[in-house]
């Protein structure tokens, strides 16, 4: 089994230690404990990638791949090749700008797909689980407020296109939220670090990561 983790994370410097990244580690490990080597996860991680917005030039018609944006194509060849995609996305204005490139490609090809009647579009039915986060301190509003702002809009593009979104409970059918605990002000630093609450993140990923594996 196949099993990509798409993080969302463009905020340079933070690389490997964004939040995002260490939600598909998570995501990875939660993975690993459960069935172990039956299953094959890649991180993907969108600040490593330099994508292009889409031009509706049409040219994808019969390939579904991008003249002008080779790392779109690297992308969308992984996430079509696994059986299931995990997303970690943070709130920025809301959706990060990478994340929206590549949603305006898979929708380009998807509606193309439909003019020329081509059957078997890549992304139909596959299973996707959504950890939605952002920088602000953790309540019911802030994430009410997640959920409304990001987390839906994010599940309504992927659903758009065909892909099956997996919730994690009853409570939580389109995947997770989570704020931070606190901020810490680094001297001589102008933008504070984030604090979470990492056992209380790996409790609502749990679930949304065995969901989606039961689903497989
Ligand atoms: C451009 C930008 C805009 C942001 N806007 C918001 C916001 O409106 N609300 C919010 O809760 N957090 C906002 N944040 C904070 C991020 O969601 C937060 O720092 C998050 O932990 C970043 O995750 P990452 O480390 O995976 O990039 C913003 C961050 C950036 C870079």
């Amino acid at each position: 089994m196949k099993v990509t983790c798409l993080a969302a994370s463009n905020v340079r410097g933070r690389g490997p230690e964004s939040t995002s990244t260490r939600v598909c580690r998570l995501v990875s490990e939660l993975i690993s404990e459960r069935v172990g080597e039956k299953a094959q996860l890649e991180i993907v991680e969108l600040s490593g990638y330099e994508l292009q917005p889409c031009v509706m030039c049409g040219e994808c018609a019969d390939t579904v791949r991008c003249v002008y944006d080779s790392a779109f194509d690297e992308i969308f060849t992984k996430i079509s090749q696994s059986d299931a995609l995990f997303i970690a996305v943070p709130h920025y204005a809301p959706i990060p700008a990478k994340l929206m490139m590549l949603f305006e490609k898979f929708q380009e090809m998807a509606y193309l797909h439909y003019l020329t009647k081509r059957k078997g579009y890549p992304l139909v039915g596959k299973k996707v689980g959504i950890v939605a986060h952002g920088g602000q301190p953790e309540s019911e509003e802030t994430l009410a407020y997640y959920v409304d702002e990001l987390l839906k809009p994010v599940a309504n593009s992927l659903a758009s296109v065909g892909m099956k979104i997996t919730g994690a409970s009853a409570d939580w059918p389109l995947g997770v939220v989570f704020g931070i605990t606190g901020m810490i002000e680094p001297k001589g630093k102008l933008l504070p670090d984030f604090t979470h609450d990492w056992d209380q993140i790996k409790a609502r990923v749990t679930p949304l990561v065995e969901a989606v594996l039961i689903s497989l």
